[in-house]
């Protein structure tokens, strides 16, 4: 038996049916949320503080609204104009904010592996909304969500994920997860953006986008992390669109109900073509944003009703 989460730090440590759990409650928020009216009381009283300390836009949004659908009181930190800026250390700045009794706290951070250290300072739940290139946990599972909802099922689908895979947390939490599913992943893209050791990963890694699409059930682009490249990744954006840029033809060698995923923000004409991003026939990239904030309020519930369970147990 697997120990109940404390936490959502990454997708590395889950269970699948811990994976499954966290989808199947989410599935029942994506119709509560098509509702007008979307509001619970289920967080009722609780304290949910975000803390990013990168830019994000659909992610800390979606954070957002997730909290404050569940009736939590959400506190967003613009970590920018925080004391960070004045010296402080990321501990001391969660330590201080943990003295003021919050409940969930969601951090977003550059360094990999600072959110974990993070988790081991305070007392309330931490998930993690992206820290460096290792983790982002609930984009992993809102893309499962999408997968899911789009082809019946996650298990058994040829997965092709493409482009900037070496700074990519999103590639990385992809991988976990669809691995620890039972699908076949492949990994496409330019050998100077594939992570070192990606021959012990054991996924098919290809460096032609024909090749690596062959057949595949689903097409997932990612970003070029510029912010996190120093220099002569790619020999220029250009060239990058012409060989690994998803337009009409490189996707004609995938399946014909083939479905593209980009985790946002995507770059048109650098990763992907504009019509294809737009395509309602092959493109989830809406519904991925639509399941992104259902899987957020899945993983908060299911966290704070771990807790919940805890507690009871220690006053019996
Ligand atoms: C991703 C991230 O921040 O890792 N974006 C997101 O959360 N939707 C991917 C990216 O920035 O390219």
């Amino acid at each position: 038996m697997h120990a109940a989460l404390n936490h959502l730090l990454g997708i590395e440590p889950l269970h699948p049916s811990q994976i499954t759990a966290i989808l199947d409650l989410a599935d029942s928020y994506v119709d509560f949320n098509r509702n007008p009216l979307k509001h619970t009381d289920r967080l009722a009283g609780l304290t949910q503080i975000n803390m990013f300390f990168e830019n994000s836009t659909r992610t800390q949004a979606s954070f957002e609204l997730a909290g404050k659908r569940l009736g939590a009181d959400v506190m967003n930190m613009a970590m920018q104009a925080s004391s960070v800026k004045k010296g402080e250390t990321l501990i001391d700045t969660a330590l201080t904010l943990n003295a003021m009794r919050p409940d969930i706290l969601v951090v977003r951070h550059p360094h990999s592996g600072a959110v974990d250290l993070l988790a081991q300072k305070v007392n309330c739940a931490v998930l993690n909304a992206g820290d460096g290139r290792h983790e982002h946990p609930t984009q992993a599972l809102l893309d499962a969500l999408t997968i899911r909802r789009a082809k019946g099922r996650l298990h058994r689908l040829n997965i092709a994920i493409c482009g900037d895979i070496a700074h990519s947390r999103v590639a990385r939490s992809n991988l976990i997860l669809l691995g620890k599913m039972e699908n076949r992943v492949r990994l496409v893209g330019p050998a100077t953006l594939m992570p070192t050791g990606v021959a012990d990963l054991g996924v098919e890694v290809y460096h032609d986008m024909a090749e690596g699409l062959k057949d595949a059930d689903v097409v997932m682009m990612l970003r070029l992390q510029k912010e996190r490249m120093d220099g002569g990744f790619i020999p220029s954006e250009r060239e990058y669109y012409h060989r690994y840029g998803l337009d009409g033809e490189k996707l004609a060698h995938a399946k014909s109900d083939a479905i593209v995923m980009h985790p946002g923000p995507m770059n048109r004409g650098i990763e992907i073509d504009g019509d294809i991003a737009d395509d309602i026939n092959r493109s989830v990239i809406q519904e991925q944003v639509e399941m992104g904030v259902a899987v957020r309020m899945a993983a908060m519930d299911l966290l704070m009703q771990n807790r919940t369970a805890q507690t009871q147990d220690t006053l019996v």
